[in-house]
C-alpha cells in the first residue's frame, strides 16, 4: 500500500498551507520540505524505519515557525500541531505518533538519536542545510545519512533561493 493511500495527504498540506505565516518558497517552506521529505523516505527505505512518520516529519516540522532565524519554540510548537491533527489526516500507531512529536519537538537541537526513524528525519533536514551555506557534517548523521552528503549539498545549494535569478 502507498503512502498516498494510508493518509490524507492533500488535506494535510492544505492544512498547513493555509495556517503558515512565512514564504511557501522560502528557506523554511515547500521546497525544503519536499526535499527533505525525498532525503527522508530514501533513508527510511535504507533503514527499515516508519517512511508515513519520516513524511510527515517533512511537512510538519518547519509548518508554525514564527520566523526564519532560530525560533526556538518552533519544534515544540511543531510537536503540537502534529498531536492536535492526528485522527484528521492521519491516524498513527501511540509509537509512531511519539516518534513524530519527539523528531518535531528536538529537530533543531543537534542530538542525535538511536531511534532509526527519528534519525532519518534529522539526518533529512541537515542534509539540507547547504541552502543556508553550512555543509552538513557525518557527526550529526546516521552512516547512511553521511553517504548522502555530496549528492544532497549539491542539490541544496543549486535551489533558486540559493542563486537568485539574474536580471533580464
Ligand atoms: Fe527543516
Amino acid at each position: 500500500m502507498s503512502l498516498e493511500t494510508t493518509y490524507d495527504r492533500a488535506g494535510l498540506l492544505a492544512e498547513i498551507r493555509s495556517g503558515f505565516t512565512l514564504d511557501w518558497h522560502g528557506i523554511h517552506g515547500a521546497h525544503h520540505w519536499g526535499r527533505v521529505r525525498y532525503h527522508a523516505r530514501a533513508l527510511a527505505v535504507l533503514r527499515g524505519a516508519d517512511t508515513l512518520v519520516v513524511e510527515l516529519f517533512a511537512f510538519l516540522h518547519d509548518s508554525q515557525r514564527h520566523d526564519d532565524y532560530a525560533d526556538r519554540l518552533h519544534g515544540e510548537r511543531g510537536a503540537e500541531y502534529a498531536r492536535a491533527l492526528q485522527g484528521r489526516f492521519f491516524g498513527l500507531g501511540t509509537r509512531q505518533l511519539a516518534q513524530l512529536t519527539h523528531a518535531i519537538q528536538h529537530h533543531s537541537g543537534g542530538e542525535v538519536s538511536t531511534d532509526a526513524t527519528i534519525q532519518c528525519c534529522w539526518d533529512a533536514d541537515r542534509l539540507d542545510l547547504g541552502r543556508v551555506g553550512i555543509r552538513p557534517h557525518a557527526r550529526f548523521l546516521s552512516t547512511h545519512g553521511a553517504e548522502r552528503i555530496a549528492n544532497a549539498y549539491e542539490w541544496s545549494v543549486g535551489t533558486p533561493r540559493a542563486q537568485p535569478a539574474r536580471p533580464r
